[in-house]
Order: structure tokens, then C-alpha cells, then sequence
């Protein structure tokens, strides 16, 4: 397998070391800036003796070496700056990713493409334009990690083991978020049966805000543990064909009642990219606000130049 992460920033990199030492296949960095992704890359692969991992990095700045991947992973952007609106930031990411996702169409017309560029549902429905990709092959990581760190809190708060909670999220990466305790458990058991209304709501909202609070903590940047994390389990799961349900963004046709958007939902993933959007029985309340949600990312997609 190959395996190319543009982008050699904090998530990029990161992401391909948790790659490479998982065994999944042969990692390339890509980054714009020049020798950025060769140095991470020999840095990297001067740790395998440490860890005792005979893994294969390589680093580039040449986009074209993209040629013939498998898999790619978009983390290619800006983050957000002082003074810089959300609207500057989205128009320049679209800027990056339009020409990012032009070369894969190109050198990698096979490969499984998965969007972490913020702001993600829209770059994940703008990268489907672009590349006129299948959406079984093109999606977006987002509601996994969503998902994680709602469980996190609620272990946390519980003081029970994160591995134990299975927590759904699913929404926008963002404002439109929709943590669903109803369908949240502590090893098959209600939220409910552990926690007041009023905590559980708190921490659903903690949810929502988890990358805001990581950023105003880190000062400079956003974060980059979970999110590699997040992004190494579903190339796994693709690379092993695991068939495993994951939170992830996808284009919907149909499902929930939305057509022409992406937002993150569950769906079955194996080596085939998306096998399945698996749809959720949401009340009236939860259906409107992602179809809230829809309108305002197809929106803003719709505004950018194809
Ligand atoms: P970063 O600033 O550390 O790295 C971004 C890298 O992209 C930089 O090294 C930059 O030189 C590179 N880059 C810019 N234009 C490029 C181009 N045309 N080709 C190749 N490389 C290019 O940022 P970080 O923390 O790694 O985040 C990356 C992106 O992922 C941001 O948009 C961030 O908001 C997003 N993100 C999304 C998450 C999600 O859940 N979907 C979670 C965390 C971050
Ligand atoms: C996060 O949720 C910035 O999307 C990124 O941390």
C-alpha cells in the first residue's frame, strides 16, 4: 500500500508516523514548503531503530511524487489566524485544496481520499466536485473524533474506563454538531442510567467545543493527538477491510433526508472505501438540525469556484 499525507504540519505528521508504525503500508509526506516534508520524514525514520519498526517514510515537496497512492490524506491548509475571518480562511483552503485535490485526480485516479482540511464538511463536499470522485471513495474525518472526545468527558466524569463508553456524534465538524446521548452507552447501558439530564447536556456541549478549548489552551495551533489518531484508525480499518461502523463525513443522497451535503454519520467502511451510511433513528427535533446543518454546507460549497 501506498499511503500519501499532503500536508506535514502537526496532524500530517503525526499522522504518518501512526501509520507507519501500525504496518499499514509505506508512508509519503507532501508538503508546499520546501524541505519541510523531506526533514520530518528523515527524522522519522531516523526513530526506527528506536522503535525497533522497520518503516518506510519518505518526504517531499513535489506533489507530482503522489503518483499511483492507494490512499491519501488531505491535511493541507491554514489554520486560522488573528484578524483573518472565517470566511478569508475558507476561501484560502479551498484555494489549497482545489489545487491539492486536481493532482490526485490526476496521478492517483484510484486512490481512497480522506478530507481533514477545515472547515471539513465543506472541503469534503468541494473535494467531491473537484474531483468528481465516487462518495464511497472521498469523505471526511471529523465525527470519529467528535465521537472520542465526547466519550473521553464522559469517562472523565464517570471515572470509568474510555474504552468502555461508545459515544455517537454526528452533525458538522463544528457549529452544527449533534452529540446524540440517546444513542451514547456505557457498555450497552443509557447514559441516562449514570448521569443527570442537565451533566449530560453539559458535557455534550463540552463536546461541541472541545477543539475551541484545546485551541485557546494551546495558544498557537489546533490539535493534532486525537485527530491522527482519528484519521490512522480509518486508514486501518480501509487497509484491513475491517468493515467497522465509524463517524465519518459523507456526501448523503437520500439518507436522513438530505441530499447534496456532507456531514459526518456512521458508516460501515472496508477496503472499498464507504459501504454503508447507516442511518440512525433521530427524533423530528435532531432530523431539522442536520438538515439545518446540510443547507448551510451546501451553501457555502455551492460558492466556491469549480
Ligand atoms: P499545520 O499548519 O500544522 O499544517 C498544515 C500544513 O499544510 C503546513 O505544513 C503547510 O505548509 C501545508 N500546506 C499548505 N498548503 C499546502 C499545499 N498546497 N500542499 C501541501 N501542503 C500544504 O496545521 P495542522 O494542525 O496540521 O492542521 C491541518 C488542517 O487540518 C487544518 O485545516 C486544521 O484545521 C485541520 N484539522 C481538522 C481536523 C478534523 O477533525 N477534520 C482536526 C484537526 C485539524
Ligand atoms: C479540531 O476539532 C481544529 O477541527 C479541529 O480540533
Amino acid at each position: 500500500m501506498k499511503i500519501s499525507v499532503i500536508g506535514a504540519g502537526n496532524v500530517g505528521s503525526l499522522t504518518a508516523m501512526r501509520i507507519a508504525q501500525d504496518g499499514l503500508g509505506d508512508v509519503l509526506l507532501i508538503d508546499v514548503v520546501k524541505g519541510r516534508a523531506a526533514g520530518k520524514a528523515m527524522d522519522l525514520e531516523d526513530a526506527r531503530p528506536l522503535l525497533k519498526f522497520n518503516y518506510h517514510i519518505k518526504g517531499s515537496d513535489d506533489i507530482g511524487e503522489l503518483k499511483d497512492s492507494d490512499i491519501v490524506v488531505v491535511t493541507a491548509g491554514l489554520a486560522r489566524t488573528p484578524g483573518m475571518t472565517r470566511e478569508e480562511l475558507l476561501a484560502r483552503n479551498a484555494q489549497i485544496l482545489k489545487d491539492v485535490c486536481l493532482n490526485i485526480k490526476k496521478q492517483s485516479p484510484g486512490a481512497t481520499v480522506i478530507i481533514v482540511t477545515n472547515p471539513l464538511d465543506i472541503m469534503t463536499l468541494y473535494a467531491l466536485k473537484i474531483t468528481g470522485f465516487k462518495p464511497n471513495k472521498l469523505f471526511g474525518m471529523g465525527s470519529s473524533l467528535d465521537s472520542a472526545r465526547f466519550a473521553n468527558l464522559i469517562a472523565q466524569e464517570l471515572n470509568l474506563a474510555a474504552t468502555d463508553i461508545e459515544a455517537v456524534v454526528i452533525g458538522a465538524h463544528g457549529e452544527g454538531m449533534l452529540p446524540l446521548p440517546r444513542f451514547t452507552k456505557v457498555k450497552g447501558v443509557s447514559l441516562d442510567e449514570f448521569l443527570e439530564d442537565k451533566k449530560i447536556e453539559a458535557l455534550a456541549g463540552r463536546a461541541v467545543n472541545r477543539g475551541a478549548e484545546i485551541v485557546s489552551s494551546l495558544g498557537t495551533g489546533s490539535a493534532f493527538f486525537a485527530p491522527s489518531s482519528a484519521i490512522a484508525a480509518i486508514v486501518k480499518t480501509i487497509v484491513k477491510d475491517e468493515k467497522r461502523t465509524i463517524g465519518l463525513c459523507s456526501y448523503l443522497n437520500g439518507e436522513y433526508g438530505i441530499k447534496g451535503a456532507c456531514l459526518g454519520v456512521p458508516c460501515r467502511l472496508g477496503k472499498l472505501g464507504i459501504e454503508k451510511v447507516i442511518e440512525l433513528d433521530l427524533s423530528q427535533e435532531e432530523r431539522s438540525k442536520l438538515a439545518k446543518s446540510a443547507s448551510l454546507v451546501a451553501q457555502a460549497a455551492g460558492l466556491l469556484p469549480v
